[in-house]
């Protein structure tokens, strides 16, 4: 990347590094919600709570008594108690046909009391109601049960009078119209009716470009894999895939490995464990798919390990990333907002084996000594910097590590616009650039709408850029100095935006190349989560820079 010249001239010193320069990848922000999705308040940790679909598929006990049963254990077996919240019902529970009013029935042979009554009785328990329909003309059932394509207002209207809090929205019989399309026209149906709903893309990162590089503006979340299935290859296969998809992930706006499997019996307690452990460490929606009622105690000790949950529900929202993988022994780390660190030992070869790190190599060097609590067995010991256990084929050993003593990372002033001094490698704990999102809409004369301001796009392009940093709550003081190079075009213009936790806390009103730089400053005091944005209204963009220069922030 180059700086813009006009901040070149204005800034001295090898210190100056730009940190984000609108890219085109080809996205289409269509028609613009008043607020970008992330912002939307919900999901801020994963969804937790239950879906049919893994269990019944679309056989007879998929109805009104065994959800109602589902709800209940919920309750019964302390569950909800945990943070399981949701009871979503999948496909089939309407009718094939639509009525004259060509709303949506539910199959009165299945649910006899209607969607409403439904939620009711799942709000009456405390929890949250979930609801499935397709971003098609049809669902994936073969009984071609109606979907939601060309109706998306009204479905979105009709959920929302039965109470719905969560809607999963599936890909079949799509007839070829663009993914980002008919998810973000679901979007804006759920925005009207005005009822905060969880909105889970079901796109399966089935056609390009990929859901998860489009997904953040428009859902809660997106599956990024195919149907799981209950098994073991199946399961870790899922992981895989989400592997390298972790700098999507964050408050708000979740990557989808699918549903759990725990407690449908193709897998050993072992490998239920490892489900469990690596979806938690992923910060994966944890949505039982099992039979609530019925499960075993085994199984229901899994599902309620609270040590684990805490992993899955840790605000930072950070997912874990690979720090070593060899021969089926494979390290992953979890930054956690209270400076702490989730290591998982995954051994995925068929004998037992010895797991090892450091806790150098997980990035969190410098104690005199650390504290490692084993999440299943509850034992905690104290090591120098080893982190090794030996682990059963198929097991996961997961430890919380908590530094103890030794030097502390140094107070002061870090370049936000350098990703590697922010990493917990250099003792920085939980501060973490987790995401950049570039995004462009091709010359349309559509506006971008932010936080409730409009801008109005240039006569080219329109691009927009976002990059988040995880704070931990330790800083307060962000400042940049931004501007644009209009080297080439005749027309640039940007805007450029700091968020602090879902707040705009600065703004530069906007910026011509002819202006020349900006210098911006913005309280993020007690923060978590700082979001830089670029809105490039401006022509030329493949040849135009809009930048973040010298953008500093301070922390204790
Ligand atoms: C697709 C989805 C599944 C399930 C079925 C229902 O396959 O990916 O999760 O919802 O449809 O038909």
């Amino acid at each position: 990347m180059r700086l813009p010249t006009t901040l070149s001239a204005l800034l001295t010193g090898a210190a100056t590094v730009v940190a984000s320069t609108v890219v085109s990848l080809g996205v289409q922000l269509a028609n613009p919600a008043p607020a970008l999705a992330w912002e939307n308040g919900l999901a801020r940790t994963p969804p937790m709570g239950f879906n049919n679909w893994n269990f019944t598929h679309c056989e007879s006990i998929f109805n009104e008594t065994t959800i109602k049963r589902v709800a209940d254990a919920f309750v019964s077996s302390g569950l909800r108690d945990v943070g399981y919240q949701y009871v979503n019902i999948d496909d089939c529970w309407a009718l094939p046909q639509r009525n004259a009013q060509g709303n949506l029935v539910a199959d009165p042979a299945r649910f006899p009391s209607g969607m409403k009554a439904l939620g009711d009785y799942i709000h009456a328990r405390g929890l949250k109601f979930g609801i499935y329909t397709s971003a098609g003309t049809k669902t994936c059932n073969t009984a071609g049960f109606p979907g939601a394509l060309g109706h998306e207002q009204q479905d979105a209207n009709l959920f929302a009078s039965f109470g719905v809090d969560y809607l999963k929205y599936d890909n079949c019989n799509n007839q070829g119209v663009d993914a980002i399309q008919r998810y973000t026209a679901m979007r804006d149906a759920l925005i009207n009716t005005g009822r905060p709903i969880v909105y889970s893309i079901t796109e399966w990162g089935r056609t390009e470009p990929k859901v998860w590089t489009w997904g953040a503006p428009v859902g809660n979340l997106w599956r990024t894999t195919g149907d799981i299935s209950d098994n073991w290859s199946s399961m870790i296969s899922r992981v895989h895939t989400n592997d390298d998809l972790a700098q999507y992930a964050g408050p708000g706006h979740w990557n989808d490995p699918d549903m759990l499997e725990v407690g449908n019996g193709g897998m050993t307690a072992t490998e239920y464990r490892t489900h469990f452990s690596l979806w938690a460490m992923m910060s994966a929606p944890l949505l039982i798919g099992s039979n609530v009622p019925n499960l075993s105690t085994t199984n229901l000790d899994i599902l309620r390990n609270t040590d684990i949950i805490a992993l899955d529900q840790d605000p930072l929202g950070h997912q874990a990333t690979i720090v070593s993988s060899s021969g089926g022994l494979v390290v992953y780390r979890k930054a956690l907002s209270n400076g702490d660190i989730a290591v998982a030992l995954l051994n995925e070869t068929g004998s037992t084996a010895t797991v090892s790190t450091t806790a150098s190599a997980i990035g969190m060097p410098g104690g005199s000594s650390y504290t490692l609590k084993d999440l299943w067995s509850k034992a905690t010991r104290t090591t120098s910097g080893t982190i090794s256990s030996s682990v059963p084929s198929h097991g996961t050993v997961v430890y919380r590590v908590t530094r103890n003593g030794g030097t502390p990372p140094a107070a002061g002033t870090r370049q936000l616009s350098d990703q590697t001094s922010l990493s917990s490698t250099n003792g920085w704990g939980p501060i973490e650039k987790d995401r950049s999102v570039n995004t462009r809409t091709a010359g349309d004369g559509r506006t971008l709408t932010i936080g409730g301001t409009t801008y109005a796009k240039g006569l080219g392009a329109h691009a927009q850029s976002t990059i988040t940093y995880h704070l931990g709550g330790r800083c307060s003081t962000v400042v940049a100095d931004v501007g644009i190079d209009d080297e080439t075009g005749t027309n640039g213009r940007a805007v450029f935006q700091i968020w602090r936790d879902g707040a705009k806390v600065a703004d530069s009103g906007g910026r011509t190349g002819s202006q020349g730089p900006l210098r911006i400053t913005a309280d993020v005091s007690g923060g978590n989560r700082l979001l830089l944005a670029v809105i490039d209204g401006g022509d030329g963009i493949n040849s135009d820079h809009a930048d973040w220069a010298n953008a500093q922030v301070t922390c204790s």
